[in-house]
C-alpha cells in the first residue's frame, strides 16, 4: 500500500498554482523531510482550461470543491478558494466530515468560523491548519503556537497587510496623495477584489484576530475588533510625522489588559528608526512580546505565490510527519471568551492643527491641553500659509479619552481653521 500523503487542492489561483509547482519541483526535498512522498491526487477550480503555468491533466478533476473534499483518494484537503462562507466553508466541513485533515489560507473564514471549525476538526481527531492565512510566507502561526508556547504573551502587533504598507511607503517616497497611490496599487494588481478588505483594515483585522487567539488562549473574536483603515491618512500627515521622526503604519495590535482583550487595527505612528518604522513596500512584520522571550520580530513577504505556497506546504509537511497540532495552539474547547475592551491605555499622540495665525491662539490650545492634563513633549510650528499656522505636537502619554475630549474642545474653540488630526503613537 502506498505511503504517500495525497492532497486535494481546491482553488488554483496564484497560491494554488504555487503549491502545485513546489510539490512538483521539490518532491525530492519534501520526501526526505517527511519520510514519505507528497502527491497531488485531485484538484478543483472555477475553470479547468484557464492558463496558470502548470499542467493539471495528470490530476483527477472535480468541478465541485465539496465533491473534491469528499473523495476517498485524498488525505489532506487544501482550501484555497477564499471567502468567509460559500464553497470554502462547505468544502472544509465536507472534508472534516469525511475524515480529511484541512490546510487553508482563508483568514476571513477562520476569523468568523474558526472556533466552530477548530472544534469540529478536533472532535474528529483531525487537524485544521492555517499558517498561510496570516502574513503569507512568515511562519508566525508556528512560532506563536510552538516556539513561544512557554510564554505569557504580553502583546502581538505588526504590519499584517502588505498592500497598505505599500500605499503608505509609496505616498511618502513619491509625495503623491492617497487617491493617486491607491490607483497605482490597483493597476499593479496589489488590491484584493474588494479593496476595502485591504485599505479598510479588515484583512489586517482577520489576521490579528487569529494571532490573538493563539497568543492569549482566547476564542477568535473578530466581531469585537476596533477597525480603522488608511483612507483618512493624508500625505500631509505622512510628511509631518516624518519631520517629527515617525512613520505612519497600519498596525494590528492585540493585548490582554487587566480589563479584557484589546484588539485594534488602525493607522499609528511608530519611530522611524524602529524595525516597524523601517519596513518598506509590501513587506509584513509581526512583533511578539513574551514574558520570557522578550520581543521577537518576524519579517517577510506577506503575500505572493512563493511565500504563501511555502506556508501552505509547511502545514502539509507537518501532517505528512504525523504531527497533529491543534488549530489555535491549545484544544479549541479550552479557549476562553475574553471581554472585549476599547483601548484606554495611555499612549503618546501626534496632533496636527491648522491654527488661526492670530495672537493668543497658541496659548488657548496650550490651556485646553493643560486643562485636560495633557502634557506636550514636542511642538513645531511651520511657516504660515495665508491665515493658517500649521502646528504639530507630540504629547507625552495620555489616555485616548482625554485626547478625544481635548480635540472636541479645540474644534469649538475658534482657534482652528480645520478639524485637528490626532494619531496614536505606538510605543515599541
Ligand atoms: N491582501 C493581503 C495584503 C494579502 O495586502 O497583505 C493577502 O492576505
Amino acid at each position: 500500500m502506498s505511503n504517500e500523503l495525497r492532497l486535494g487542492i481546491a482553488g488554483l489561483g496564484t497560491v494554488g498554482a504555487g503549491v502545485v509547482k513546489i510539490v512538483e519541483k521539490n518532491s525530492d526535498i519534501l520526501a526526505k523531510k517527511c519520510g514519505r512522498g507528497i502527491e497531488i491526487a485531485a484538484v478543483s477550480a472555477r475553470s479547468r482550461s484557464k492558463k496558470r503555468g502548470i499542467e493539471i491533466s495528470g490530476y483527477a478533476w472535480e468541478d465541485d470543491p465539496v465533491a473534491l473534499a469528499r473523495r476517498k483518494d485524498i488525505d489532506v484537503f487544501i482550501e484555497l478558494i477564499g471567502g468567509e462562507n460559500g464553497s470554502a466553508k462547505a468544502s472544509v466541513e465536507a472534508a472534516l466530515d469525511t475524515g480529511k485533515h484541512v490546510v487553508t489560507a482563508n483568514k476571513a473564514m477562520l476569523a468568523v468560523h474558526g472556533q466552530y471549525l477548530a472544534e469540529l476538526a478536533e472532535q474528529r481527531r483531525l487537524a485544521l491548519r492555517f499558517e498561510a492565512a496570516v502574513a503569507g510566507g512568515i511562519p508566525v502561526v508556528k512560532v506563536l503556537s510552538e516556539s513561544m508556547a512557554a510564554n505569557r504573551v504580553k502583546r502581538v502587533l505588526g504590519v499584517m497587510n502588505g498592500t497598505c504598507n505599500y500605499i503608505l511607503t509609496r505616498m511618502e517616497s513619491s509625495g503623491l496623495s492617497y487617491e493617486e497611490v491607491f490607483a497605482e496599487a490597483n493597476g499593479l494588481g496589489y488590491l484584493e477584489a474588494d479593496p476595502s478588505l485591504d485599505v479598510g483594515g479588515i484583512d489586517s483585522g482577520h489576521k490579528l484576530a487569529l494571532l490573538a487567539s493563539i497568543a492569549f488562549g482566547t476564542r477568535v473574536d473578530f466581531e469585537s475588533m476596533d477597525i480603522e483603515g488608511i483612507d483618512r491618512v493624508s500625505i500631509t500627515d505622512i510628511e509631518q510625522a516624518r519631520d517629527m521622526g515617525f512613520r505612519i503604519k497600519l498596525l494590528g495590535v492585540a493585548k490582554l489588559t487587566g480589563k479584557g482583550l484589546e484588539q485594534r487595527t488602525q493607522p499609528c505612528l511608530v519611530p522611524a528608526d524602529s524595525p516597524l518604522g523601517r519596513l518598506e513596500n509590501a513587506t509584513n512584520m509581526i512583533v511578539i512580546e513574551g514574558d520570557a522571550s522578550g520581543q521577537i520580530f518576524l519579517q517577510g513577504a506577506g503575500a505572493g505565490e512563493g511565500p504563501t505556497s511555502s506556508s501552505v506546504l509547511s502545514d502539509v509537511v507537518e501532517l505528512a510527519r504525523g504531527q497533529r497540532a491543534t488549530t489555535f495552539g491549545q484544544p479549541a474547547a479550552s479557549l476562553v471568551d475574553a471581554k472585549p475592551v476599547c483601548s484606554d491605555l495611555s499612549a503618546p499622540f501626534y496632533l496636527r492643527m491648522t491654527l488661526k495665525d492670530e495672537p493668543g491662539v497658541l496659548a488657548l490650545i496650550a490651556s485646553v491641553l493643560g486643562d485636560a492634563g495633557i502634557s506636550i513633549d514636542r511642538m513645531r510650528q511651520y511657516k504660515h500659509e495665508g491665515e493658517a499656522a500649521p502646528v504639530i505636537m507630540v504629547t507625552h502619554r495620555t489616555s485616548p479619552a482625554e485626547i478625544a475630549k481635548a480635540i472636541s474642545r479645540i474644534k469649538t474653540s475658534g482657534a482652528v481653521l480645520e478639524d485637528p488630526v490626532s494619531i496614536r503613537i505606538e510605543e515599541i
